[in-house]
């Protein structure tokens, strides 16, 4: 249990499944708690005949500064194991229920790859899209390696997922990455709304048109699982270790 990860019913009867990063303090880095958090969350709605559709949502200012990087550390000198997140990566990359999703800010590593999964973002203009994987000495995650090239072409996606460089809102909209730049103010506003329209729809046609216009699940699962052998590997490596000690030392 952590209250890092807040879940709550909204929309009519309860049709929209509210997912909502709770560690403004941390920018919402996630730790695995929270990861197990909204594996289980994603679950539930998937099984809830009520819920119709999901909604991930941060705070204002940082949608998620992505993995915690004291769980990172903890890993790459063996001192933890678990699948809190390849759970979570498969429950949201086999989800049947449409998915919305809204970001103000920051949005690393996984606050980025999130979306790829997702099938309306919106974002305030000038948030952050960044994900300094290689920077770090790891490898893209969470489908994103198939997901983004065949949404933004091989060279926008390498530029995020490689080079590292960081794009905004309103870049992402060009892009593809997200649906919709909206302002500050709007932003849950939107996200509610586009979430209640999708409620209204008929559910099967709705899960079986989202299926058609997907990448093949099997194909998406497999690739993540391959994503996470190199990122494993990639997390215990000297390079990795040396990457972590630098981000805990940067204020000393
Ligand atoms: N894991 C754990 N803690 C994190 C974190 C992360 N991914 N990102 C931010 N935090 C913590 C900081 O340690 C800091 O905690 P403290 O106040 O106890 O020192 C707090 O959140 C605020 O972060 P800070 O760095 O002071 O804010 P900033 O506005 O200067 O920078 C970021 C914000 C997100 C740009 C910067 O913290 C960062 O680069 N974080 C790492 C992001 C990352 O590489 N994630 C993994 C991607 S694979």
């Amino acid at each position: 249990m952590t209250d890092h990860i807040l879940i709550e019913r909204a929309g009519d009867a309860g049709a929209v499944n509210v997912i909502r990063f709770n560690r403004p303090d941390k920018k919402n880095a996630i730790t695995r708690a929270m990861y197990a958090a909204m594996a289980s969350a994603l679950a539930d709605g998937e099984a809830d005949p009520a819920v119709r559709v999901h909604v991930i949502l941060g705070t204002p200012g940082a949608f998620s500064s992505g993995n915690d990087m004291q769980d990172f550390m903890a890993v790459a000198m063996g001192a933890a194991t678990g699948s809190e997140v390849s759970d979570f990566l498969m429950a949201l990359a086999s989800l049947a229920k449409p998915i919305v999703s809204g970001v103000d800010g920051l949005a690393i590593g996984i606050g980025t790859t999130i979306h790829m999964h997702c099938d309306l973002t919106f974002a305030t203009p000038g948030s952050r899209f960044h994900t300094p994987f290689v920077d770090l000495a790891l490898v893209p995650e969470a489908g994103s390696s198939l997901l983004a090239p065949a949404v933004m072409g091989h060279q926008k996606a390498f530029a995020l997922l490689c080079a590292g460089l960081p794009v905004s809102g309103e870049e992402a909209e060009r892009t593809g990455l997200i649906y919709k730049t909206v302002s500050a103010d709007e932003l849950e506003a939107e996200v509610f709304a586009a979430a209640d329209h999708l409620a209204q729809k008929p559910p099967k046609a709705l899960a079986l048109a989202r299926r058609l216009l997907k990448p093949d699940p099997d194909l998406v699962a497999a690739r993540i699982r391959e994503e996470g052998e190199l990122f494993a590997a990639q997390l215990k490596s000297a390079e990795a270790l040396a990457a972590f000690q630098a981000f805990m030392a940067r204020k000393k």
